[in-house]
């Protein structure tokens, strides 16, 4: 399946199920002093979750366009990103765990006919309830693995906001891919950057959130008017899986970008690390930049500007690695918009601000 497949098939399946689509909110976050960018579905819907205003409906699912600042100085390698498209399903206040649970093995396993056993589950460790739910949809006690709040509490995005315990749905991609060590197994100690071994086994792929407390600035909890839920599910991991290739730069996502990038260096991809690395580099920024300038954020001095400006920056000191010392991003841009612009039709929109 192609990446807009997957996210059509997730979109209509959930409303299959009476969620209402909403579009993606832009990455400029609305009335949240204390968030920079959109990094989440649920961040257009906090008021949603708190009660301070009623919801279209009270099952909504969105693919909402996410941006991650902590990782900028990661990407180029396999899997980290600044902006990627998070899939989501949210209950105000409607279902909770158990259907939340039901309905993402049925999307996985039902609809992209993925198979059950490559997946094992994480729990928080207050959560029996979640690890029998699981159990009782068919996944084996020896794949749900038990974790603290570090894993497996979400929240608040930004400053306060609604948080709670979740459980992630991992997919194994089998044990050949993993670092062999006997401990091995979801949030694998290997995955980390730095490790001297490189484990490629689990990829997680869909988080969901049980949100049931609202964390203020001070630190304190108070619970939220009713329990709901907010899911999460990276378009792009997915899409790796689908297509079954080794990292989310493989995926059509990404191949169109970089072929561009090789076009317009003449260097092969995938052949010396250190321009690999810089294609990439290049092929996410220009990426990202693309749609930030598509929201109105301007290169700046500081907060979304800044952010901006960085991976401009960036995407420049690669480009100069590779031996381009003309403007190149404009051209990357164009393959942006002509691939995601229907989706995503800002990219269009605003063309020549962007250029
Ligand atoms: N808010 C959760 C996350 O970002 C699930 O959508 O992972």
């Amino acid at each position: 399946m192609t990446s807009d497949q997957i996210r059509e098939s997730f979109l209509k399946y959930f409303e299959s199920k009476s969620h209402l689509r909403v579009s993606s909110s832009s990455l400029i976050p609305v009335g949240d002093p204390t968030l920079l960018l959109t990094t989440a579905g649920m961040v257009q819907f906090k008021s949603y979750f708190t009660g301070q205003s009623e919801p279209p409906s009270k099952r909504l699912t969105s693919s909402q366009k996410s941006f991650r600042v902590v990782d900028i100085d990661e990407v180029g390698d396999d899997t980290h990103l600044t902006l990627f498209e998070m899939l989501g399903n949210f209950s105000i206040g409607d279902y909770f765990k158990k259907e939340a649970v039901i309905f993402a093995l049925d999307f996985f396993i039902s609809v992209l006919e993925l198979p059950k056993d490559n997946f094992v589950a994480t729990v928080h460790h207050d959560d029996n309830e979640t690890a029998n739910i699981w159990k009782d949809n068919g996944i084996p006690t020896d794949k749900i693995f038990i974790f603290g709040d570090e894993d497996n509490w979400w929240g608040p995005a930004g400053l306060e906001g609604p948080c709670g315990p979740c459980s992630e749905l991992h997919y194994d991609r089998g044990a050949e891919k993993g670092c062999g060590q006997q401990d091995c197994g979801p949030n694998c100690s290997y995955l980390q950057k730095g490790s001297d071994l490189l484990c490629d086994r689990y990829v997680e792929l869909w988080n969901l959130v049980f949100m049931q407390f609202y964390h203020h600035i001070d630190g304190t909890r108070t619970t939220l008017p009713s329990p709901s839920v907010d899911t999460g599910l990276g378009l792009e991991r997915l899409a790796a899986v689908m297509q079954d290739v080794k990292s989310v730069f493989d995926t059509d996502i990404f191949v169109p970008l970089l072929n561009t990038i090789v076009k317009i260096t003449g260097l092969e991809y995938g052949i010396d690390s250190n321009s690999t690395y810089s294609m990439r580099v290049v092929a996410e920024h220009a990426r990202s930049a693309s749609f930030l300038l598509a929201d109105g954020v301007v290169p700046g001095n500081e907060g979304r500007g800044y952010v901006l400006r960085r991976i401009i920056r960036r995407a420049i000191r690669h480009g100069l690695k590779l031996g381009l010392n003309k403007p190149f991003l404009g051209e990357i841009y164009r393959v942006v918009a002509s691939q995601m612009g229907v989706a995503y039709p800002e990219l269009r929109q605003h063309q020549d601000f962007i250029l």
